[in-house]
C-alpha cells in the first residue's frame, strides 16, 4: 500500500494522507463533499456495535493524545462511567475537545477545522457515542474567528441532517454539539484551566488530581481530548485498529500532522506516520531554504528542548522524542538555519511565555518575568557571563515547582539553548563585556 509505510521503510515521501487526504478536495469543508468522500460512513457503522466495542476498538489501534502528552485515548474513554443496571448513566459527563491550539509554531488543529471540520465533528459524534455522553463543547482559540465559523456551519449541516440532535440515524442515541470561543489566553489551551473559561470563570489552572476524568465541566467527569485526535477516530472505525498499526510505531502507532515553519523551502503542515525524521520531514518541505545550513529546531514547539543537527535522525514519535532528551509535544517542528542567534530566539520565547503566564503561582510568575529581563539584558549587550548561571538558577526553581505545565515549558528552550549552544551565550556575553571595557576606557572619568 503505497499510502500507508513505516519511516525508513522508503528513503523519500513517507507522507501518508489520511488525516489530511481530504484537504485539497473542492469545497472539502462542506457536508456535500465529506459525505461523497465516505463522510458519515464510520458514525453510520459505529451506531451498529455496542459502545464498548468502539472504545476496545480505540484502545486497539493504540491512538494517543495528539495534543502534546500522548495519553492512550481508549483509556481515557474507559474513565467515564457506565450504565447502572436500569441502563442510565449515573451522571451526566461530557466530552470537551481542547482547540485552543496555541503552543508557539503549532498549526495543525486550525487547518483540519478550516479543511475538514466534518471529520472533528463525526469524530465527536462517535467519541460521545463510546462514552454514553450527551454533549460536546468544542473549545476553539478565540482569535480563530474564521474556524470557529466554518465551525459552526458545519456543526449547523450535522443538525440539519440528522447527525446530530435527537434520535440520530434513528439509533436511539442524543447528541449535542455546542463550538465555544476562548479569548486567546495560552493557559487556556491546559485543561483545567480551559474547563474554568468554559464554565465562565477567569482561565486558570485546577489542582490535579482529581483529574478531568473524575471532575471535570461542572465538576461531572469529563473527557478532554484535542482535535486530531478525536478527527482519527472516524478513521480507525473504518480502517481497523490493524490497519492504524501499520503506519507509525509500536508504542506510537498512526499519522500525525507535523506543522514545519521557519527556514524551509515549503513550510506547511505534513503528514507522514509518527516516528518520521526531521531528515525526511525537510526532504518533504524541499530542504533548508536557499540550502543554508541547520542550526537548531524544536521537535513539538517552543516547549520541548530544542535539538540541533545532530537529531536529524531521531524518530518523532513519543518515546523516540523522549530517549533524544527533549518531548515530542505537538510535532510543530521549527527550523531555524546558522543565521539564527539562539540567546535572542531563546529570548523571545522567554517573552511570550512571560506574557502568558496566568500569575497564580509564584515560581512561574516571579521566574518568567527575570528570565526575560536577564535575557534581554545580554540580548541587549549589558550581560555577564554570571547571567547564564543565573538564567540556570532560576530555571531550577521553575522546573517542577510551578503549578501547571505552563512553568516547566518556558524553561526548556533556555536550559536546551544553553545546554547545546553555551558558547554562543559566552561569545555574547564577551563580547559585551568587551564593548563595556572599551566604553569604560574611553570614559575621562
Ligand atoms: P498530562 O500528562 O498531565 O495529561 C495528559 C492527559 O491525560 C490529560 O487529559 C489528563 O487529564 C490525562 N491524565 C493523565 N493522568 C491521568 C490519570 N491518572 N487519570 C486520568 N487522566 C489522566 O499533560 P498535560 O499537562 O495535560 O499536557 C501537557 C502537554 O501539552 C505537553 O506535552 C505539551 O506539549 C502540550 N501542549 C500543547 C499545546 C497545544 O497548543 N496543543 C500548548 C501547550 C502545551
Ligand atoms: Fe499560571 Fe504559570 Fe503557575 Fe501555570 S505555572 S499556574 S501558567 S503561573
Amino acid at each position: 500500500d503505497a499510502t500507508v509505510s513505516r519511516p525508513g521503510e522508503r528513503d523519500v515521501d513517507p507522507v501518508t494522507p489520511v488525516l489530511t487526504k481530504r484537504w485539497l478536495s473542492p469545497n472539502s469543508w462542506t457536508l456535500e463533499t465529506y459525505e461523497q468522500l465516505e463522510g458519515y460512513t464510520a458514525l453510520r457503522k459505529a451506531l451498529q456495535a455496542h459502545p464498548d466495542q468502539i472504545i476496545e476498538l480505540v484502545k486497539a489501534s493504540g491512538l494517543r493524545g495528539r495534543g502534546g502528552a500522548g495519553f492512550p485515548a481508549g483509556v481515557k474513554w474507559g474513565f467515564m462511567p457506565k450504565e447502572n443496571a436500569d441502563g442510565r448513566t449515573a451522571r451526566p459527563h461530557y466530552l470537551v475537545i481542547n482547540a485552543d491550539e496555541g503552543e508557539p509554531g503549532t498549526c495543525k488543529d486550525i487547518p483540519l477545522m478550516m479543511a475538514d471540520p466534518h471529520s472533528l465533528v463525526e469524530g465527536v459524534i462517535i467519541a460521545c457515542y463510546a462514552m454514553r455522553s450527551h454533549f460536546s463543547a468544542i473549545y476553539v482559540r478565540g482569535e480563530a474567528l474564521h474556524c470557529i465559523r466554518r465551525l459552526h456551519a458545519a456543526v449547523r449541516e450535522a443538525y440539519d441532517a440528522g447527525y446530530l440532535g435527537e434520535d440520530i440515524l434513528g439509533s436511539g442515541f442524543d447528541c449535542d454539539v455546542v463550538v465555544h470561543a476562548g479569548a486567546g489566553a495560552y493557559i487556556c489551551g491546559e485543561e483545567t484551566a480551559l474547563l474554568d473559561s468554559l464554565e465562565g470563570k477567569r482561565g486558570q489552572p485546577r489542582l490535579k488530581p482529581p483529574f478531568p476524568a473524575a471532575a471535570g465541566l461542572y465538576a461531572c467527569p469529563t473527557t478532554v481530548n484535542n482535535v486530531e485526535t478525536i478527527a482519527s477516530v472516524p478513521f480507525i472505525v473504518n480502517g481497523g485498529s490493524d490497519w492504524f498499526r501499520r503506519m507509525g510505531s509500536e508504542k506510537s502507532p498512526g499519522p500525525k500532522i507535523y506543522s514545519i515553519s521557519g527556514h524551509v523551502e515549503r513550510p506547511g503542515q505534513y503528514e507522514a506516520p509518527l516516528g518520521t525524521t526531521l531528515r525526511q520531514l525537510l526532504e518533504l518541505a524541499g530542504g533548508m531554504k536557499d540550502g543554508v545550513p541547520l542550526k537548531f529546531w524544536t521537535p513539538g514547539g517552543s516547549s520541548t528542548p530544542l535539538f540541533t543537527a545532530e537529531h536529524l535522525d531521531v524518530p518523532l514519535d513519543f518515546e523516540g522524542a523522549a530517549e533524544a532528551g527533549s518531548m515530542l509535544g505537538t510535532t510543530a517542528v521549527q527550523v531555524f538555519n546558522e543565521t539564527v542567534s539562539v540567546p535572542w530566539a531563546v529570548m523571545k520565547w522567554t517573552q511570550f511565555y512571560e506574557h502568558e503566564s496566568c500569575g497564580k503561582c509564584t515560581p512561574c510568575r516571579e521566574g518568567t518575568f527575570w528570565l526575560a529581563q536577564v535575557l534581554e539584558r545580554m540580548v541587549d549587550g549589558n550581560g555577564t557571563e554570571e547571567d547564564i548561571d543565573t538564567l540556570l538558577d532560576v530555571c531550577d526553581n521553575v522546573l517542577g515547582r510551578s503549578f501547571c505545565a505552563l512553568g516547566d515549558g518556558a524553561v526548556s528552550p533556555i536550559t536546551s539553548g544553553i545546554k547545546y549552544f553555551r558558547e554562543e551565550f559566552l561569545a555574547l556575553c564577551r563580547k559585551n563585556a568587551g564593548t563595556n571595557a572599551d566604553e569604560t576606557a574611553g570614559d575621562p572619568a
